[in-house]
């Protein structure tokens, strides 16, 4: 007899990763150009792999604490102060977490019941909706749009608050369109969260990736946000570190203490010797962090001008991250056609912005985290493809 297996309710209204399913059809095809992916092409500082080799040879492979090493929350305590003159407890106020996936996920698990709204970014990353409805909460969109930079509109995200609000998510520098805020936007969105008794999951994974005149605001030091706030962070960026997935979130006792119960239940701690790679990184020197921003800084400007030189793209110039999201509307296909038509005819794989949210349809994101070189080859193959739309 076959077994009567049916997925839980709750999966009901979640699908794959737009990402993931790009990437996937990506590997099936030969001497592929990936420009889908949200991860750096360098690899972590050297000191920091030794770092991991040696605690492995020491034996560090045991259940670390749940909260994570204690060596690891004092240098993330020592950081928010040499960042952002943040003072935070490493015993209660620091949760190092499977990446800063797990601290968003399990921010909103415990701070979101059935019912509550939760306001998201969109076009958004894509952890954020699923991750919400997994919740039992409701997505309220804050639409980005490209004549606002893709920054949210204040009145807009006034306009969207009910009773019901809870939460807000925000992400900068941001996935997937590569903005930054202004002090000021900052500052007004802080204001918004204040007045209307609002919890913010700041996720600033790319807070050391921004370009020009752009600075990074961390959301906690605006006044009265510390309290209100978690601050989501990572290694993933910052070192290069995608696959040893170490993250960390930032939050007074009272938000933090919830989510290290749900983290205590789901991952009891992060991989140990992957904690003593991100303390080397961390505590180590930081002109990799400088040189890598750099070298994408120039993929930024190659990516950009040539998008540009092409007819039919129009792309924004980004300030972070390392994400452009042209504009392909002039091309009169869904963005999912056309980034299907990129990979099966010019073999190169994007992410159609329809994968971010409703607002991201009429956009593509491509990631410059590739070599210059391969990232001049694919340029090459989407222009001589896209003439051929026309
Ligand atoms: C905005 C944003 N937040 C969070 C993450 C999760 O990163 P990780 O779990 O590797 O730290 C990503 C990864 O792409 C991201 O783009």
């Amino acid at each position: 007899m076959r077994p009567n297996f049916k997925p839980a309710e709750r999966l009901k209204n979640i699908k794959p990763s737009g990402i993931r399913r790009f990437f996937a059809l990506a590997q099936e095809i030969p001497d592929v150009i990936n420009l889908s992916v949200g991860e750096p092409d360098f690899t972590p500082p050297k000191h920091a792999l030794d770092a991991g080799w040696k605690a492995s040879k020491e034996g560090k492979t045991h259940y670390a604490p749940t909260n994570g090493i204690s060596e690891l929350r004092e240098a993330l305590m020592q950081k928010a102060y040499r960042d952002y003159s943040l003072s935070y407890d490493s015993k209660s106020e620091i949760l190092i977490t499977v990446g800063g996936t797990e601290a968003v996920f399990l921010a909103l698990m415990s701070l979101v019941n059935p019912g509550d709204e939760v306001l998201v970014p969109n076009p958004g990353f894509v952890l954020y909706e699923p991750s919400i409805r997994l919740a039992g909460g409701v997505p309220v969109s804050v639409p980005l749009l490209e004549e606002k930079n893709f920054k949210p509109s204040i009145d807009g995200v006034m306009s969207l608050i009910t009773d019901k609000s809870r939460v807000m998510i925000l992400n900068y520098p941001n996935n997937p369109t590569g903005a930054v805020l202004s002090y000021d936007e900052v500052a007004a969105l802080a204001k918004i969260a204040i007045e209307r008794d609002l919890t913010v999951i700041s996720d600033e994974v790319y807070e050391k990736i921004f370009y020009d005149d752009a600075k990074h605001y961390c959301l906690a030091t605006f006044p009265g946000m510390r309290e209100r706030t978690l601050v989501v962070s990572s290694f993933s960026k910052t070192y290069a570190m995608t696959g040893l997935r170490v993250g960390y979130v930032y939050g007074p006792e009272e938000l933090i203490s919830p989510i290290w119960l749900v983290h205590q239940y789901t991952v009891a701690c992060v991989n140990s010797l992957a904690q003593y790679v991100a303390l080397a990184a961390l505590k180590g020197p930081q002109d990799c962090v400088k040189n890598m921003v750099r070298e994408f800084d120039k993929r930024r400007h190659l990516v950009y001008k040539r998008l540009n030189e092409i007819e039919g793209f129009n792309c924004t110039l980004p300030k972070g991250a390392f994400y452009v999201f042209p504009n392909i509307r002039d091309f009169n296909m869904s963005s999912d056609e056309f980034a299907n038509n990129l990979l099966k005819k010019a073999r190169v794989t994007t992410v159609p912005g329809s994968a971010f949210g409703s607002y991201g349809e009429g956009y593509i994101r491509i990631s410059y985290a590739d070599a210059y070189e391969r990232l001049e080859e694919a340029l090459n193959r989407i222009e001589k493809t896209v003439k051929r739309f026309g």
